[in-house]
């Protein structure tokens, strides 16, 4: 059996993370190529802040926590280097962004190999405003993009993408939810799709 490491990046509260672990941790699958059998292992979850209420998520979940608060470091490439060492330490496979609000220097983005989730239909919408962009704009629909990480912002390859209708006097709170539902249905799905695994044998 292959074990599939990976490690989830933070920074808020963490709720794509638990759908996550409570999705993928400890699950067995098959590798696509070679009918090889796989299980994924959610070995650490990682946040640059320390306040962040996903840490009792990860209590609450027996997932170990590492806070690595980005305040303690001059810049952001001194963060990053930081940040590989310890990665380094866990040896993921991949490293999941869910709700990682830090923008990724060249430094990290050049020797992790990282998957990422944006609250819309890229390329529209990107940066930290992108479900409130998205209600404001003329735009019918809204969605949601799970992509390789590259060093351009919310710009990697795509790797799945789903989308919602918007509705007629719908609050941006109420849209911002059935946003939310959204990722949590798509996030699991695209990360096996991007890491070539299918069909779950056996729940843990
Ligand atoms: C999600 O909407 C994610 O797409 C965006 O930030 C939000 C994080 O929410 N990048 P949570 O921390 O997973 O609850």
């Amino acid at each position: 059996m292959k074990n599939i490491n990976l490690v989830i990046l933070f920074s808020g509260n963490g709720s794509n993370m638990e759908n996550l672990i409570n999705s993928l941790h400890s699950q067995e699958y098959f590798l696509k190529d070679t009918q090889e059998k796989a299980k994924i292992q959610i070995s650490c979850a990682v946040t640059n802040n320390p306040n962040a209420y996903g840490i009792s998520r990860c209590e609450a979940l027996g997932i170990n926590c590492e806070i690595l608060p980005h305040k303690d470091f001059d810049c952001r490439e001194d963060f990053d280097v930081a940040l590989i060492d310890l990665l380094k330490n866990y040896q993921p496979d991949a490293v999941i962004l869910a709700g990682f609000m830090r923008i990724l220097s060249p430094i990290f983005t050049s020797t992790i190999r990282s998957i990422n989730i944006h609250p819309s239909l890229l390329p529209k919408h990107k940066g930290s405003n992108a479900i409130k962009d998205t209600y404001e704009s003329d735009d019918e629909f809204g969605g949601v993009s799970v992509h390789w990480v590259n060093e351009i912002l919310d710009g990697g390859e795509i790797i799945l993408q789903d989308y919602i209708p918007k509705i007629a006097g719908e609050s941006l709170e109420e849209f911002e939810n059935r946003i939310h539902q959204l990722e949590y249905a798509l996030y699991p799905n695209a990360i096996l799709k991007a890491l070539n695994l299918t069909q779950v044998i056996k729940n843990g």
